[in-house]
């Protein structure tokens, strides 16, 4: 059996037209059932739905085979004992840091809110910059406003929701996609398998974007 972890929204919708072109499709709609074990057209392939900031670790435990997960996860994860073999170049993004229109760039130690901490806390360490980094789970957005912090790290996509809250984006950290990753040992176990897998994707990747 051939395990993919996928999370529900935007990696999913993005997703499944890819393994479809492998010959993978669902057998029932994974946004509308409460399943979370979803078999597929292929019998020996199935998918597990879970939360984006859990797929890396079903993948790395080897509970899921491969996994499609944001590359903003992943360095916050820490993607050392995954393999990351292909960029699947969907839920496209930046990762940033936000503040307040017009704020003065506050003296002294900076409280940065994000639900990124280790990516926030290696950002501004390169910098040799103080700052205190303040754990969130959502809705980033609210921190500047409520004075619970001088920024925010987030992804960017159209800038919407900052625009929405008076933010504005300021430095980039990283371009964002999401990746396919794969277990370590699932990636020799069942090599040719995978290989095969991830090279139909590499090219319906490929289709997709001309
Ligand atoms: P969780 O549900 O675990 O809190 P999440 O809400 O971040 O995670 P999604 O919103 O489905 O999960 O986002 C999945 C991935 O899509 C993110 O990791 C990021 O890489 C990317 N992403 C997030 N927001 C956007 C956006 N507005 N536009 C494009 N891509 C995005
Ligand atoms: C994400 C992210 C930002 C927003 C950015 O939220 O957390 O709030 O997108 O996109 P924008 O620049 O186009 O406004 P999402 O829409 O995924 O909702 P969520 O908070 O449920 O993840």
């Amino acid at each position: 059996m051939l395990t993919i972890a996928l999370s529900k929204g935007r990696i999913l919708d993005d997703t499944l037209p890819l393994l479809a072109a492998a010959g993978i499709e669902p057998t029932e709609n994974p946004e509308k059932s409460r399943k979370l074990i979803i078999p597929t057209t292929q019998e020996d392939v199935q998918l597990l739905i879970v939360r984006a900031t859990d797929v890396p670790t079903y993948v790395e435990h080897g509970a899921a085979d491969l996994g499609v997960a944001g590359k903003d996860v992943l360095m916050e994860y820490g993607s050392q004992g995954l393999y990351e073999p292909l960029d699947l170049k969907i839920a496209n993004c930046k990762l940033m840091t936000a503040g307040k229109v017009g704020a003065p760039e506050p003296k002294g130690r900076l409280r940065v809110a994000t639900k990124f901490v280790n990516v926030a806390k290696r950002y501004y360490a390169e910098q040799g910059r103080q700052v205190e980094v303040i754990k969130l789970y959502g809705s980033m957005e609210l921190a500047p406003l409520v004075g619970l912090a001088d920024k925010i790290i987030d992804v960017v996509d159209t800038g919407n929701t900052l625009r929405a809250n008076g933010l504005e984006p300021q430095e980039l950290i990283a371009t964002i996609s999401s990746r396919l990753i794969v277990n370590k040992a699932s990636m020799k176990m069942q090599h040719g398998r995978i290989q095969a897998l991830i090279d139909t994707l590499r090219e319906a990747v490929e289709r997709h974007r001309a």
